[in-house]
């Protein structure tokens, strides 16, 4: 593990990287923070894939071009290996990112007024997706459970919701990001029954499927059941750290609802792909295996460092760690240790650290933040002694 700490784990300042370069702005913040919020990775990418991405520059000619067919294999055959899916190619299109696809998909499928559901705490696109398109944001609200700081669903509440709402559209994140949870088959059967009785559409949102550590991730897609109202969108790019690269999944497993979204893509001539990202999907899911389990393990240290080291010491013992099921991401509860309208005053005045700060995610997580674990350990370290010793020096509650 070290080795490969040591080979792959860069520093990003001054290089254009929306985590450390953009600071000032997110944070407005001018000091030298340690950055620990985008949902991006501190490791290069697999050798593989960069020797693919070096060849094809050097070949010099950015021409027209098309996805082959090793394309589609490889990422066929990964879904199956990895998540027993039975892909088909004329399921699959082509987008510049997962959330690009869900304003696509608003458009496409909804109108303007129409109530879309999401489950918060969630990933904060997500709103201002639904926002930024005039439509009606339903939130429904995960159950806290404050004892081990899990959430579930409360499906009487999501029903109750969907009919008084009218909802047409939910966006359904799976896993799901701040919280790390990977939905077990009795929770997405009971979700997805209440969304196909009502008629939803599910955008079922699977970009962090290959971040599993104990348990195991279920696609939608093994729900055939479901496929008149499923829509599920994933990429390469969490799992090997291409965000840039600007290549992501669309998957349409229903003929009329394809037929719908075709139609709208048209409109946007949207026929051409991305050659670089595309070949380095391609590479990754052929040879870079290897890469994302070394990448995994640390990402699983780094939760079991903060959780040990927390509960060793006499406050941060209070934080609560909700369970880390899946992502990178850890969704961490302090406000049994520091009142809520004091977060940015503790972690970034005070620590220098950038996090995703909880209310991001939902307007009731003011007390929460989210930290990115996927850096290596030297990072994970220095937070964990910050906060430790911040909280010695002074009463934030
Ligand atoms: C749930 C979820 N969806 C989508 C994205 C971003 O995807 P993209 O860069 O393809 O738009 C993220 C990034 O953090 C995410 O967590």
């Amino acid at each position: 593990m070290q080795d490969f700490i040591q080979e792959h784990f860069i520093n990003r300042k001054n290089t254009n990287s929306s985590k450390w370069d953009n600071l000032a702005v997110r944070f407005n913040d001018n000091r030298d923070l340690l950055a620990m919020w985008v949902a991006d990775m501190e490791f290069k990418t697999a050798k593989e894939i960069l020797s693919a991405i070096n060849e094809r520059v050097n070949h010099g000619i950015f021409g027209y071009s098309l996805t082959p067919n090793s394309y589609y294999e490889s990422f066929i055959s990964w879904m199956k290996q990895y998540h027993n899916v039975e892909l088909k190619k004329e399921w699959i299109r082509f987008n510049l990112g997962v959330v690009n696809s869900i304003y696509h998909l608003i458009n496409c499928f909804s109108k303007e007024n129409d109530s879309i559901l999401i489950l918060s705490p969630v990933y904060y696109p997500f709103a201002r997706a639904v926002k930024d398109n005039h439509r009606k944001l339903v939130e429904n609200e995960l159950v806290y459970n404050e004892d081990n700081g899990e959430f579930c669903i409360d499906y009487d509440k999501l029903e109750k919701d969907i009919v008084t709402n009218d909802v047409k559209m939910v966006i359904f994140c799976s896993p799901h990001n701040p919280i790390s949870r990977i939905w077990n088959a009795d929770e997405l059967k009971k979700c997805f029954d209440i969304f196909k009785k009502h008629n939803v559409l599910i955008i079922s949102d699977e970009i962090h499927q290959d971040f599993t550590y104990k348990k195991s991730f279920i696609s939608a897609l093994n729900y055939e059941e479901y496929f008149d109202n499923l829509i599920i969108l994933n990429a390469a790019s969490k799992t090997f750290n291409l965000a840039c690269l600007l290549n992501s999944h669309i998957i349409i497993p229903n003929e009329k609802l394809l037929a719908v979204y075709d139609e709208f893509a048209k409109r946007f001539n949207q026929i051409e792909t991305n050659i670089i990202g595309q070949l380095a999907t391609e590479i990754a899911y052929k040879k870079a295996r290897y890469w994302l389990e070394n990448v995994k393990e640390i990402i699983y240290k780094n939760y079991l460092y903060i959780k040990d080291e927390f509960a060793k010491d006499e406050i941060t013992k209070n934080i609560i760690i909700s369970p880390f099921e899946g992502t990178y991401l850890l969704f961490l509860n302090f406000s049994k240790v520091i009142n809520e309208n004091r977060m940015k005053e503790f972690i970034q005045d005070d620590c220098m650290i950038a996090i995703d700060y909880g209310d991001w995610f939902g307007k009731d997580y003011k007390g929460f933040m989210r930290v990115n674990l996927a850096t290596a350990p030297i990072h994970i370290e220095e937070f964990v002694k910050r906060v430790k010793n911040q909280l010695k020096i002074k009463d934030y509650r």
